[in-house]
Formats: structure tokens, sequence, C-alpha cells
């Protein structure tokens, strides 16, 4: 182990870089890659960014596991409070994960003067606020680039490159396990099922997927999004959250003949009135969109801007190599904040706006019903989306008496509408069931 004892030499910088210790909580998958980042690129990062980054200090869960990284075994801890307090901790890493204990030390942390860098998406999205209160007020920095997309540079992007736009839309695929086990289903005809223990065989699902598959995952992304590119506060559960656990492959495939690609995606929005939107569910994207483009464990994230128009950044948004680099550039940048005694990109005390709830969305839809094949049922089911003005873009029917599909497109509606639209539908006597509901996003609607 290092042995620091001394408070750091903020100003020495000459021959060397100005070092800073780092304290880890956590060295698990991300932890570990980024102490063999910083231990094979000191020297890289010291010349090219006057601060050198080591590590003195790790807290980890069990003391006994054997661990391939370049730190001593007497480094380790297995009280995260020591390296919280540690007067040789000059910078902390949040790599544990959950809200708690980490927020509780990472609040710790901050309160004791320390800049705190985190890769947590749950825990910013569900305290991020409070702990940037507690940041702003110790006068620290709190940075958490690894904590949406990975690799993907998309939180500086918006909060600094974009620090002057006024953002209308943020639009993504921030979930890799779902891209995977969508895209399978797309290229290999797999259902649902087979798709996922296919992601779990190669590592891009967790053993307990729910969280991604069931688009919580993608919902603390897109709190944190909206929170950012809006200069608000959306909790998570300010985010309405849509799985795909219900993708059926008669939509995955209904989808490519109509021209589209079934993406889950993270939707933040702010209207002309200031009120905010965010959710995350399953849609419909159009083959010729760039979203559409996007395979298996990839991301994207697509931002609109009155000035800049649309940009979208692509990359890796999970694994070790990609967030650990994202958590070493903002190691690097709390590093080079101390030596020069500033602060990282001021975050705004959010506004309040207005969360608008999905019933006041409007969007295109796709529709997939089991129905009698009998003379008059297009007539009946037209009937009903007309009396809520919900008006047909396109139908296919396909099959044959009992076993007959009706596939429709519908027009810009109301999402309040189709709902209600829905009931009725449930209630006809030749529809059997409501087999499939999406939204079509990224396709300009032409007027009805
Ligand atoms: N893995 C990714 O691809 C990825 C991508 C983006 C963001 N993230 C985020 O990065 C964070 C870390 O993820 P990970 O994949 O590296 O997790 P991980 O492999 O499970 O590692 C967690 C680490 O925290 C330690 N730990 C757990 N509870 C602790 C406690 N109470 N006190 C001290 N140490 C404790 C564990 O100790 P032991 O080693 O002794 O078990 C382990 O070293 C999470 O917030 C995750 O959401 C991960």
């Amino acid at each position: 182990m290092t042995d620091i004892t001394s408070p750091p030499d903020l100003t020495a910088f000459g021959a060397d870089a100005a070092l800073v210790r780092v304290g880890m909580l956590g060295c698990g998958t991300v932890g570990a890659e980024l102490l063999r980042i910083l231990d094979r690129r000191a020297d890289q990062i010291a010349r090219e960014t006057g601060v050198r980054p080591v590590v003195v200090r790790a807290a980890v869960r069990d003391l006994g596991r054997r661990r391939d990284v370049p730190l001593d075994a007497s480094a380790f801890t297995s009280d995260p409070h020591e390296v919280v307090t540690a007067k040789d901790v000059d910078v902390v890493v949040e790599v544990v994960g959950g809200t708690e204990p980490a927020g509780d030390l990472v609040a710790a942390a901050l309160e004791s003067g320390k800049p705190v860098v985190t890769a947590n998406k749950e825990l910013i999205a569900r305290r991020g606020p409070e702990l940037l209160e507690i940041a702003e007020a110790c006068g620290v920095d709190l940075l958490f680039e690894a904590a949406v997309g990975g690799g993907i540079p998309v939180i500086r992007s918006v909060t600094e490159s974009l620090a002057g736009e006024h953002v209308r839309r943020v639009l993504g695929i921030v979930n890799g396990t779902t891209n995977y086990v969508l895209t399978r289903m797309s290229e290999e005809g797999s259902d649902f099922a087979a798709a996922l223990a296919e992601a779990q065989a190669l590592g891009y699902a967790e053993a307990d997927p729910s969280a991604d598959v069931e688009g919580r995952d993608a919902a603390q992304k897109a709190a944190i999004l909206a929170s950012l590119a809006f200069g608000t506060r959306v909790s998570e559960a300010d985010v309405h959250a849509e799985g795909i656990t219900h993708i059926h492959p008669t939509d995955v495939d209904m989808a490519r003949r109509l021209g589209y690609a079934i993406k889950l995606l993270a939707i933040a929005e702010v209207d002309d009135a200031g009120a905010v939107s965010a959710r995350v569910h399953p849609a419909m994207v159009p083959l010729t969109h760039p979203l559409a483009s996007v395979r298996l464990s990839f991301n994207a994230i697509f931002v609109e801007g009155d000035s800049a128009g649309e940009l979208m950044l692509y990359g890796r948004g999970a694994g070790a190599g990609p967030t650990a680099i994202a958590v070493a550039g903002d190691v690097i940048d709390a590093a080079r904040n101390l030596r020069q005694r500033a602060r990282g990109p001021h975050v705004a005390p959010p506004v309040y706006r207005t969360i608008r709830p999905l019933t006041s969305m409007s969007s295109m839809f796709y529709l997939r019903l089991h129905v009698v094949d009998r003379p008059g049922v297009l007539a009946a089911v037209a009937g009903i989306l007309g009396r809520h003005d919900v008006s047909i873009r396109s139908v296919i029917q396909e099959g044959r008496r009992d076993d007959a599909e009706l596939v429709m497109v519908t027009h810009l509606s109301r999402e309040a509408d189709m709902q209600a639209t829905l009931v009725e539908l449930e209630q006809l006597e030749v529809v059997g069931s409501v087999a499939a509901l999406l939204r079509v996003v990224g396709e300009e609607d032409e007027t009805p």
C-alpha cells in the first residue's frame, strides 16, 4: 500500500503531477477495473492532466475474496466509514451500488469535505437532489458520469457542452440488456425467454434481470436525464415505466413488415409551457431512424435542442471498461478541481416544473387485436376508435375464422383516448383480446 500520511501537496506540480489520494467504496466489476486503469495509465494521466490519482484505501464486503487488482492487501478494509473519514483520502469513489449504505456513505464523505464520484444510477435517481444540495453546501464535487450510459459521456454533454442550449427532448436506448434481447428477437426470431436466457449466458443480463426487463433501470436513467436536461427534479417515481416482458415475436415480426424496429426507449420532454414528461416503454421506431440500427448491447442517446438540432451519442452503456473509464474521467476532474481549488460544473438549484402524466401525452399507436373473422368486425372496431377520436392510418387483417387478427397503426392520438378505446374494445363480443399496444416514436404523423 502507498504510505501517505501527510495532507496532499496540491500545489506541487512540476516534474510530476499533484498526487491525489483516492478512497474506494467497493471493488467489484467497476472498482477493480478502475484500479487497473489508474495503475496502468498513471504516467499518461499525470502527464496529460497534471494530477496523479492514487488509490490508497478500498472498502469491500468480503476481505477474504481473491482480487486480481494492483492494490496491496493492507489497503483493504471491511469498514466503509474508515474510507469516508480517513485523513489520507482526498476523493471518494462509490462503486458499491444500491441506495443503502451507499447513500449515507456518500453524504458523509461530502460532509467531511471530500468530493465524491459515483456510478450509482439508483442512488442518483432516488437521492440525487438531496446529495447535490449537500455537495453544494459543502463546496465539493459530486460527479456521476457513469450513472447513465456507462462509457457514453451524456451527463457532461448535457450539463457542460450544451449548458447554453434549450434542450427539448432526450430520447434514447439506455439499457443494454433489453436492447440485446430485442435485437435477438428481431434478428433470430427468438421469443423473449430464449433471448433473455442467451443474454444471461453471455453476461449481458444479471441472474435477476427484473430491473432491466421491467424498465426500472431505464426509468432511473430517464429521471436523471430529465432532471439535468430541464434543470428540475424528476424522481424515479415520476417516470412511467413499462418493460419488454410482454413483447411477442408476432409483434417483432409485424414491426419489421411495417418498417419499424421495437426498441425500449427512455423519453424525457419539456413542452412550451415548461411541463416535463419522462417515460420508459417499448416503442416502434421507424427503420430509417438512427435509433433503429442500435443493435445488441449498445446504447444511444438522442438529444434535441433549439440551437444544436439533433445530436446522437452512441456506445457501450455498461461493462467494466466503459463504466470504469467514465469513473476515471470524473476522478481526474475532481482531482483537478481540488488542485485548482475549484468546483465542477455548477448545478443550479432545481426549478419546479409540472410533471405531465402519461394520459395527457399523444402518440401514434400500433394495435393488434385477436378477432372473430366475421363480416362487420372491422366496422365495429373502427366505430369504437372513431368515437374516441382515434383515427386509423393503416390496417391489416390476417388469419381466418376464430384465429384472425386485426393490426392497426393509428394517427396521432391522445393516450387517454386510446386507453378508453381499449376498455371498450375488450368488451366487444367479436374481439377475443387486445394482444398488443405499442407506441410509435420517431415518425412525423401526416394530418389525418
Ligand atoms: N457493472 C456495470 O457494467 C455497471 C455499469 C454502469 C453502472 N454500474 C454501477 O456501478 C456500481 C458498482 O457496480 P459493480 O458491477 O461494480 O458491482 P459489484 O461487482 O457487485 O461490486 C460491488 C462492490 O461493493 C462491495 N460492497 C457491497 N456492499 C458493501 C458494503 N456494505 N460495504 C463495503 N463494500 C461493499 C462489494 O464487496 P465484495 O467484492 O467483497 O463483494 C464489491 O466489491 C453500481 O452502482 C452499478 O449500478 C455498473
